[in-house]
């Protein structure tokens, strides 16, 4: 989602800001714009469409010349992407970049055209940028706490006062903003990577706190202008996991780095042979007292939570619901404080997810987050954190952030299992011995790459299909099927294999490729019989299963093996091929793989 960068130093302006943008992009964006400080105005350069169109506007007509300016990269959500609803907006006198979404912008934007005001655009962040210009009458800080007042939803700003040229001024709520800290020169952003290349060190602005940005001091207060005194933090994010490393796309990179995350998070999880989540905040007693448990989440981080809960129902025999997390909180879940709530995010800033943590601390249940990202808001506001350690994941196909978070799922329901006298301590090592075994075993189904290459070849052509999988083999269907719509724009839905009867079977011709997943070997009749189906209805059959797999002859056209381990642990190497399949039906139709469109790595809006 939109991306915001801002300098204050000796430096290029406008270099830092197109520098700190491009190290955004992976966020997802549509269009892209700059305001630096020239000869005590703002000029704004703005542009629809990649970083490189501002690059090349830039560059053909005038570059900002300047040592103080904000940027930004837009996902547009009011208006569509174009160069007049792209940011920076503002007035003579105010110029903001923003994230998030002003939910009563109608109502503001109406009482400032009573009070004179025209607008050009069609967003929510022009009527904050007015509206800071009308309290504005000398001092930036006032300005800003008298339209916090007045304006509902989420935001982090970035504003500059053309007044005070050698300051920024940044405030958020319910979206993420970091102030990096250098020599002589600070900035603002969205997320670390846009400082990397510059400082690790940072402040994390909290929930309305107000930031002054000077090239040699940072200052903060609250919204009654109370100094706040904060601690400098210091990233240990490794540049390097965040360039592509000789792959051609950070998605194939990010998937070949499965087994490392893999092993990184389990290993400290994993004390004498046992699971022990104690570093986390959780111990056997809590595990064995919780009386049910909500998994939430969204998009692939809700299938994780599929995957745990297949495995902590069927091992530790406590009861699971897995929601969508725009659902959840819609819905008034009966939530109790005897329940754990699991919120699975990679980000840590999803709206929906964040929400739903809310909605079950006002329930009074604890929550527990499994997340990716040090220091989000999931994070910080959780009861317990497990950190997946997949370092960042800059493609928004998420991969091995889905891998980090099953193998989370499997710590977990070993650890209750036992706790809940469900399985014995022999038997719990016994399965955290064979998780410590997978990430070679993940290394060894990426032997499958040329098969999944050979498969996608046969799907370009395709215009929808079909993705069917029984018990844990439905819920990486389902993975299989998001994967290859999101970047390769080819329609599939995910049936579990024995609902196709009661309806969708009336899809399936030979024009309608179906892709099986049939790991599980107490389903596989079940699962043939339903390949069969398909197959005498002139489908082209594409199957996922153990190597070694017998089926009769003449009923798969094709056929990717994966290692064998046993059923419950499948869903680890079974994604490899589902994820690798997306890539090269991707790759081969000449699609954006890591950047495709209408999407946000961090969804921070509902
Ligand atoms: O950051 P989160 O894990 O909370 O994001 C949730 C979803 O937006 C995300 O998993 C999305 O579905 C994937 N990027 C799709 O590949």
């Amino acid at each position: 989602m939109c991306g915001i960068v801002g300098y204050v130093g000796e430096r290029d302006c406008t270099d830092v800001l197109l520098n700190s943008l491009s190290k955004l992009e992976y966020r997802g964006y549509d269009s892209a714009g700059i305001a630096v400080f020239e000869n005590g105005q703002i000029t704004v350069e703005k542009s629809k469409g990649e970083l490189q169109n501002l690059r090349d506007k830039i560059s053909e007509n005038h570059k900002p010349d300047g040592h103080c300016g904000i940027g930004h990269t837009r996902w547009a959500t009011h208006g569509e992407p174009s160069d007049i609803n792209s940011h920076p907006h503002g007035s003579k006198r105010v110029t903001i970049v923003h994230n998030g979404i002003i939910e009563n912008y109608k109502d503001i934007k109406k009482f400032l055209i009573g009070k004179g005001y025209s607008f050009e655009s069609e967003t929510d962040t022009e009527t904050v940028a007015k509206l800071l210009d009308f309290y504005y009458d000398g001092d930036p800080i006032d300005a800003i706490v008298k339209a916090l007042k007045d304006i509902r939803g989420a935001y982090a700003l970035g504003i500059m006062f053309r007044e005070f040229p050698n300051k920024i001024f940044a405030v958020r709520k319910d979206s993420p903003l970091i102030i990096g800290v250098g020599e002589e020169e600070n900035f603002i952003a969205s997320d670390v990577p846009a400082i990397l290349q510059y400082t690790r060190k940072y402040y994390l602005l909290e929930e309305n706190e107000i930031a002054t940005i000077k090239a040699d001091r940072v200052e903060f207060c609250d919204i009654h202008k109370k100094e706040i005194v904060k601690e400098v933090k210091i990233s240990d994010l490794d540049m390097d996991a965040a360039e592509k490393g000789g792959y051609e796309h950070f998605m194939l990179k990010e998937i070949h780095e499965q087994p490392t995350a893999v092993r990184t998070t389990i290993a400290p999880r994993i004390v004498d042979g046992m699971p022990n989540l104690s570093e986390c905040g959780i111990t056997e007693e809590s595990l064995k007292n919780v009386r049910k448990i909500f998994i939430v989440a969204c998009g692939t981080a809700m299938h994780a939570g599929m995957v745990g809960k297949y495995v902590i129902e069927k091992l530790a025999r406590c009861e699971v619901t897995v929601d969508i997390a725009s659902e959840f909180r819609y819905r008034d879940p009966i939530v109790t404080p005897d329940d754990l709530v699991i919120v699975v995010s990679q980000s840590g800033e999803t709206a929906d997810t964040k929400a739903a943590l809310h909605l079950a601390h006002e329930k009074g249940a604890k929550v527990l987050a499994v997340v990716n990202v040090k220091g989000s808001s999931i994070a910080r506001e959780a009861d317990m954190v497990i950190y997946t350690h997949a370092g960042p994941e800059i493609s928004v196909a998420s991969t091995k952030a889905f891998s980090v978070q099953m193998a989370v799922m499997y710590l977990l329901a070993f650890e209750m299992a036992y706790a809940k006298g469900q399985i014995s301590k022999e038997e719990c090592m016994r399965l955290t011995a064979e998780l410590e075994k997978i990430p070679e075993v993940i290394e060894e189904t990426m032997e499958c790459s040329d098969r999944c290459q050979y498969v996608a070849s046969k799907l370009i052509t395709t215009s929808s299909l079909l993705y069917i999988g029984r018990g844990l083999d439905y819920t990486l269907s389902m993975e299989g099927s998001l994967k290859l719509k999101e970047i390769s724009y080819i329609h599939s839905e995910s049936y579990a294999a024995g609902e196709l009867k009661h309806g969708t079977i009336s899809l399936v011709t030979d024009e309608m490729p179906v892709i099986s997943v049939a790991t599980q070997e107490e389903l596989l009749e079940k699962m043939v019989s339903n390949i069969v189906e398909v197959k005498s209805r002139g489908a082209f059959t594409i199957t996922v299963c153990k190597k070694g797999t017998e089926f009769n002859e003449g009923v798969m056209d094709e056929i990717i093996e994966v290692p064998v381990l046993e059923d419950v642990l499948m869903p680890m190497v079974a994604v490899v091929p589902l994820q690798l399949v997306a890539y090269y039906t991707t790759v081969l139709k000449g699609l954006n793989v890591d950047k495709p469109r209408n999407l946000a790595k961090s969804v921070t809006v509902e």
